[in-house]
């Protein structure tokens, strides 16, 4: 069912893992993953059916946000690898097929970045306008901080300085000054030198701050849209084909505009966070109406933009954008002890653990990812049901080493547990019960069948690139949805309770022919009657199904 076309605006239908490779494998045993140890896992991520590859920062840092607080952006952190090893990692993926994006962090450095101890030392630094400073800030009462636990400004005081300086995340990440077009040269030559060295695009961090400055007027005030502009209009000078996946928790009305206007020209991928949080409001009440109404509302893109589809991430899952008794009603589901939650707004959680382990769920859940209109992006570890470790601060909880194999540090590292960078999860889904060498084994765990899935939705590009819309199944239980494009319809049916349900479905514009079940084991069709079907799904059970002629 493929089209050639599928293969030029690659990001429409890629399936995308994020990983961080300090937390991926170990090759040199010192307790720290690797580039090295990457490359020799690539394997798993072919076979699984990835096709891109996002990796997390890997640059020279201090290590105070897991290194989105960078001190060289062209660089390797010395305990990740070197540049070689990375032209090395980025030849392998793609000779496998995969396409590696990176972080963009360019918000903020850290504080321990060159340019930022210069700046702070003199007013005549060349670098003091690089960061944004002021003598007697006004907190801008539009902007909160991001990490209200540790920061209740976006303004502090530096006594070298003797002023004031902007940072929308910790105090130790000095936002840089966009407003400078020094600054803003500075970036294209970053992004630049990533793509000389064989990167397809980068998940730009953080978006929507990169051009806040803190209610400052003036010469710092920028057009964010006409910055973005910029930056995609380098990078497609530079390399026709690489993409931005882009940082943008905003409601879907401010967030669209992120797309650029009718050329499509700012960014071409959209973490689509509303509807994210619409999914797990569904998931805990077991009614599908709050995820009919986000995939309703969802606003269409055109050809070259794409919306990217996530239930996890590295950072809590943020439910910011529910009313407050939503966001308990996810809490008392989800996450009902106090040290599960984070912020006030979100989880720091996997979703295993959110799910009770249940099977019937996870496969729900991922079912549904996987069939929603967009590109899916995986967090490392979903594939095998990955759990947390609340032992671990903050949103490090979820960032645990991957689960190779029942041996020591679940396979990951060789080194004494002691002097393993990050503990490994323990209990119900650590290593000795969720390892990936086990369920290789296993023809119904839970890799496996995430990747028939995944085979399965590759082979099906009109979830990625079909115009959707919600279908009456009858019951508030379930979503049905229909996703068309090129003359190719599929339907994707997910019961949200945990009661089996036997449900007529009502197909507009279609009146006969059949529906050949694409997830079964036993092949299965259902004859449509007049645009109706009767149809039976499992508790929490879903089905994709393809529409064919009349038999
Ligand atoms: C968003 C990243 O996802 C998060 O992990 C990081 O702490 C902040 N941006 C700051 O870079």
């Amino acid at each position: 069912m493929s089209s050639a076309r599928t293969a030029d605006l690659w990001w429409k239908n890629a399936i995308v893992y994020c990983l961080d490779a300090e937390t991926f494998y170990d090759s040199d045993g010192d307790g720290t993953g690797d580039l090295v140890g990457l490359t020799e896992k690539i394997d798993h991520l072919a076979g699984l059916g990835v096709t891109c590859l996002w990796l997390m920062p890997f640059f020279p840092t201090p290590g105070r946000d897991d290194g989105y607080d960078i001190t060289d952006y062209y660089g390797v952190d010395e305990r990740l690898g070197s540049l070689g090893d990375f032209v090395a990692l980025v030849r392998t993926a793609k000779d496998r097929g995969m396409r590696v994006i990176i972080d963009l962090v360019i918000n903020h450095t850290s504080d321990q970045h060159p340019w930022f101890k210069s700046a702070r030392r003199s007013p005549n630094s060349r670098f003091r306008d690089y960061y944004v400073w002021q003598d007697e800030p006004q907190d801008d009462p539009d902007t909160g901080v991001v990490f209200p636990d540790a920061e209740d400004s976006i303004w502090s005081y530096d006594d070298q300085a003797e002023q004031y300086y902007l940072h929308h995340f910790y105090s130790h990440q000095p936002d840089l000054n966009i407003g400078n077009p020094v600054v803003r040269e500075e970036m294209a030559k970053i992004a630049g030198f990533w793509l000389e060295l064989g990167v397809d695009g980068f998940r730009v961090d953080a978006v929507p701050y990169l051009l806040e400055t803190g209610g400052i007027d003036g010469d710092l005030r920028l057009d964010p849209h006409s910055y973005l502009k910029d930056l995609r209009a380098f990078m497609a000078r530079r390399r026709g084909d690489a993409a931005l996946l882009g940082e943008v928790n905003l409601p879907n009305d401010e967030l669209v505009a992120y797309f650029g206007d009718e050329q499509a020209d700012e960014i071409q991928m959209l973490f689509a966070f509303p509807l994210m949080q619409q999914i797990y409001l569904a998931f805990a009440r077991q009614d599908a109406r709050p995820l009919a109404e986000a995939l309703r509302d969802l606003p269409a893109v055109s050809d070259a933009s794409q919306w990217a589809m996530f239930l996890r991430n590295h950072d809590e899952l943020t439910l910011d954008k529910l009313s407050d008794d939503e966001r308990e009603e996810v809490f008392a589901a989800f996450g009902p002890d106090e040290d599960m939650q984070l912020f006030g707004r979100g989880l720091r959680r996997r979703l295993p653990p959110m799910l009770d382990g249940d099977q019937r769920r996870l496969r729900l859940a991922y079912s549904l990812m996987f069939s929603l209109p967009g590109t899916p992006v995986l967090f490392y570890g979903e594939e095998i049901g990955m759990g947390e470790n609340l032992d671990i601060d903050g949103r490090l909880s979820v960032r645990t080493p991957m689960q190779w194999s029942d041996d020591k540090n679940g396979g990951f590292s060789d080194v004494a547990p002691s002097r393993l960078r990050r503990p490994v999860t323990e209990g119900r889904f650590g290593p000795l019960a969720v390892n990936v060498a086990d369920q290789e084994r296993d023809p119904d765990s839970l890799l496996n069948w995430m990747q028939r899935l995944i085979r399965k939705r590759r082979e099906t590009p009109e979830f990625g690139w079909g115009a959707w819309d919600v279908l009456d199944a009858g019951d508030d239980a379930v979503l049905a949805h229909r996703c068309a494009w090129e003359g190719g319809t599929v339907l994707a049916l997910h019961n949200l309770a945990d009661a089996p349900r036997e449900i007529t479905l009502r197909i507009p514009q279609i009146d006969d022919g059949h529906l050949v079940d694409l997830l079964e084991t036993r092949s299965t069709t259902h004859r449509l009657d007049g645009g109706r079907v009767d149809l039976k799904l499992e508790g929490f059970g879903h089905r994709w199904l393809r529409l064919r002629g009349s038999v």
